[in-house]
């Protein structure tokens, strides 16, 4: 009976730990690629997100992936909140962010003239979402050779592998293709993809934006690193991985507290205790 039951233990204890360690990255082609573990900033019960780098993976995503993806999930002023990449402390509300304002004005937004009903564009406002790329899916699909750019807002956590899978996705393109993936026209060799192909062509190279200087929380400048493949797909992903979970440095924050309340209180009961018991014989 107790063996039976050790065993069923033993069974659902290596289940687990093959879902935490090599399942987690079973995904992939048929070559002996190797996903790259990167040490994110953001990993760990301290972890924070790196703002200089995901200041620079906004400027990523604008200038290249948002021809194709959407941010579906965001609106312009998220980008200025408590824990996001272009919070200043001189500006706690972040509709009155000078970066989050001029980011916005950057989109175009289609809204509908309330004097004449007609479809007019305009700048976007802080209040604005992210506009769709497309008018609808089957645009999208016609523009990319039938495959839907999915939104990335939370792409980083709706792959297994997370800000890993989405960093070695785009660094991974030129490794080296097995003869036994076929390609048809439109299709791209990619080791991180289920069956090695994807219908994005690479979008990252070399030198293709240039990085402006970022700020940090007090407005100071920080210099911008040279825009290499590894670097942009570095930067892109610290800002996917924070658009996926935005309130991520107030969780860990109120965690923390916690545990110090936890730690106080134990030691303020352990003296009460003490206290209460004091004449009792034990
Ligand atoms: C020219 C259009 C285009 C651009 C630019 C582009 N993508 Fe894509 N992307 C696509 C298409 C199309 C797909 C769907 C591919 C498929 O289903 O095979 C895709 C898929 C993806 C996926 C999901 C892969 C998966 O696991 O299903 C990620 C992540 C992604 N792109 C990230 C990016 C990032 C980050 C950038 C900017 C650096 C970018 N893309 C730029 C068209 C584009």
């Amino acid at each position: 009976m107790t063996s039976k039951l050790l065993k069923s233990l033993f069974v659902a204890a290596g289940a687990v730990a093959v879902i935490a360690t090599g399942g987690a990255f079973a995904a992939g082609g048929s070559s002996d690629y190797k996903m790259e573990h990167k040490h994110w900033h953001f990993n760990g019960p301290f972890g924070t997100y790196d703002k200089a780098a995901a200041q620079r993976g906004y400027q990523v995503y604008r200038e290249v992936c948002s021809s194709c993806h959407q941010l579906k999930f965001l609106s312009f002023r998220h980008l200025g909140d408590k824990g996001a990449p272009f919070h200043m402390e001189d500006y706690p509300n972040p509709n009155d962010n000078p970066y989050v304002k001029n980011f916005a004005a950057d989109w175009t937004i289609q809204d509908i003239d309330s004097d004449t009903g007609d479809v007019i564009d305009r700048p976007g406002i802080t209040a604005d979402n992210f506009p769709p790329i497309y008018a609808n899916d089957a645009a999208a699909r016609a523009s990319n050779g039938g495959a839907l750019p999915p939104e990335l807002s939370v792409i980083v956590k709706a792959r297994t592998g997370g800000a890993d899978y989405v960093y070695n996705l785009l660094t991974a393109y030129d490794a080296h293709k097995p003869d036994d993936v076929e390609l048809t026209p439109g299709l791209y060799y990619n080791p991180v993809m289920e069956g090695g192909k994807i219908a994005m062509a690479a979008p990252l190279s070399e030198g293709i934006i240039e990085y402006a200087p970022t700020t940090d929380a007090e407005g100071n400048e920080i210099a911008a690193p040279e825009a290499t493949v590894e670097q942009m797909a570095a930067d892109v992903t610290e800002f996917l991985a924070w658009s996926a979970d935005p309130k991520m440095e107030q969780r860990k924050g109120t965690g923390i507290m916690t545990m110090v309340y936890l730690f106080l209180l134990s030691i303020l009961l352990w003296f009460s205790y003490k206290r209460v018991w004091r004449h009792v014989e034990h």
